[in-house]
């Protein structure tokens, strides 16, 4: 990673912790993972040699980075959907100043349009880091868009494990998938597709 890329990375970090400690209205929240999640997607977008990453829930693009630095590496690219305008044009910005602009694809709309007008089996990770009530919907559709052999990741497994439940039961109670929670960060729950 280059010098100018970990400060831009410290420089979100902080961003996000004060700006998230002094705002309460959740829009202009960041709500960014921690840097070890980000360490661990990194990793694991290399371990899998995955070209082909969808990120469900841009925010200002901490997270994004991550993905692409790994993206950038393997030859790949990260596809981003962001419903929030104002949390779009922030992210753009972030993606022009880290130098990794051309491994992403920023989408403007809802998560669940894009993920039913992606064909079967487009994606080799898909990260999941959006609106946790809606991830039971989602689930048709995010398993058709994962190939076979491929890997969910979904944060917030145990810092919101309530809210999570009945989606960490559906993937879980999928005969398609093994699945696992990982203890970091904010709680990390993965699920891969591939028969038990
Ligand atoms: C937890 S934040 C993402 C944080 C980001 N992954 C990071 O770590 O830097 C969740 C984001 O999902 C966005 N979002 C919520 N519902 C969405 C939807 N239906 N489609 C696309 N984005 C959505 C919110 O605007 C918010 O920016």
């Amino acid at each position: 990673m280059t010098e100018s890329l970990q400060e831009l990375l410290f420089e979100l970090e902080q961003f996000g912790l004060s700006n998230d400690g002094t705002i309460a209205d959740r829009p202009r929240r960041m709500l960014n993972i921690t840097r070890d999640t980000g360490e661990f997607l990194s990793v694991l977008v290399r371990a899998m040699n995955a070209q082909r990453v969808l990120e469900i829930g841009t925010s200002n693009g901490y997270s994004t980075l991550w993905l692409a630095l790994a993206a950038e590496s393997v030859s790949g690219r990260v596809t981003t959907v962001e419903l929030s305008e104002f949390k779009l044009a922030l992210a753009a910005k972030n993606f022009e100043r880290s130098g990794l602009a051309s491994f992403v694809t920023q989408v403007n709309g809802d998560a669940g349009a894009l993920l039913r007008s992606s064909p079967e089996s487009s994606f080799d990770v898909v990260f999941l880091d959006s609106e946790r009530s809606e991830y039971p919907g989602w689930w048709p559709d995010i398993k058709r868009v994962l190939r076979q052999g491929g890997l969910l990741v979904v944060d917030n497994a145990t810092s919101h494990s309530a809210e999570l439940a009945p989606f960490v039961a559906l993937v879980a109670a999928d005969p398609d998938f093994s699945t696992c929670t990982v203890p970091l960060g904010n709680g990390e729950f993965l699920a891969t597709r591939g028969s038990r």
